[in-house]
């Protein structure tokens, strides 16, 4: 009922008497009352003033589920929320749902971690409120080789988003670290659950630096608030992303992975670059020359031999 005195709320412009909306609502003005009570100490700003009614100022900045469905527009991705104030990390919950059969589409986010979990046994740093930490919940019908293109498609995903909602351009270091100004302002963390030749799920783990303040960040991060100048009103972003990610995989589905590949190609900045890649306790090096159709960065080594690198930490050379 909360959810629906704020949906009620957000459609008027000034003040709307108590009567007036517990009569819409079919409740009873005790039990309106109570239910602003709740709203306000979620972190709603509603005005009562006597003889006028109520009026919603502000809304909070949390990532409250419903807040996030409504509009979101989505057929799958979003229809299941599992929201925390706090959580170790969003991956392993999303794990354990995975486990349990969660739908495709489940999505698990959090206002901070406790142990925020980065590629290659890194932490991600989750201050309260600031970032987006989010894990989706993904059963894609394709082999298990197939997965990096999850990733790809979450990282342009990102990008499209950042554009979209903010006007900022990103650009994707392979095979997923969003940057802007050259500078770290996300990153993706794929978990895959399957069998030899059968994925049971796959968790896509998204981290994104939002509106955390420049002196808070190490030099090689930025947030997009720094980024952008201003605040960012996380809910709409989130909700953006949500909604390419679901246009994406619905196309990579439907249309197999070019258009994916091609979309990459425009936000990468890693091809014709010399790079060094440390990938399964080996170092190679030399310059990057295409990515392949499931997602794996092609490199031509300094013998003229090509490889291909599926996973790794990538250093642009020049
Ligand atoms: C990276 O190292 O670039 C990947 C970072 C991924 C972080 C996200 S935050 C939400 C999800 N939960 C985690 O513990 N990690 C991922």
């Amino acid at each position: 009922m909360n959810e629906r005195v704020i949906e009620f709320l957000k459609k008027k412009e000034g003040y709307v008497s108590g009567d007036t909306i517990a009569q819409r609502l079919g409740i009873s003005r005790q039990a309106l009352w109570k239910h602003i009570q709740e709203l306000k100490e979620l972190g709603y700003d509603i005005v009562a003033v006597p003889h006028l009614g109520y009026r919603l100022e502000s809304i909070p900045d949390r990532l409250f589920p419903f807040e996030i469905k409504s509009d979101l527009n989505t057929k799958f991705i979003g229809k299941k929320i599992h929201y925390y104030e706090s959580v170790p990390s969003t991956m392993d919950v999303a794990m354990e749902l995975g486990i349990k059969g969660a739908p495709e589409g489940t999505v698990v986010f959090a206002e901070t971690q406790t142990k925020g979990k980065g590629r290659l046994g890194r932490i991600w740093f989750s201050p309260k409120y600031k970032g987006i930490y989010l894990s989706l919940i993904l059963r894609p019908k394709f082999a298990p080789e197939k997965t990096p293109l999850l990733t790809l498609l979450s990282a342009v995903s990102i990008c499209e988003a950042v554009k979209e909602c903010l006007g900022l351009d990103a650009q994707i270091k392979w095979p997923n670290d969003i940057l802007i100004q050259h500078k770290k302002a996300a990153g993706i963390l794929t978990e895959l659950n399957a069998e030899m030749d059968e994925v049971n799920f796959v968790i896509i783990g998204i981290g994104i630096n939002v509106n955390n303040d420049k002196k808070s960040l190490i030099s090689t991060a930025i947030s997009l608030k720094e980024a952008k100048g201003e605040a960012v009103c996380r809910p709409a972003l989130l909700q953006e992303i949500l909604r390419k990610i679901e246009a994406n995989y619905s196309a990579l589905e439907h249309k197999g992975p070019k258009m994916i590949i091609d979309k990459w190609r425009e936000y990468g900045i890693t091809l014709g670059r010399r790079v060094k890649v440390y990938s399964h306790r080996e170092h190679i090096e030399g310059e990057a020359v295409n990515i392949d159709m499931d997602g794996g960065l092609l490199i031509r080594k300094d013998s003229g031999i090509t490889v291909k690198v599926m996973a790794g930490d990538v250093v642009h050379c020049r």
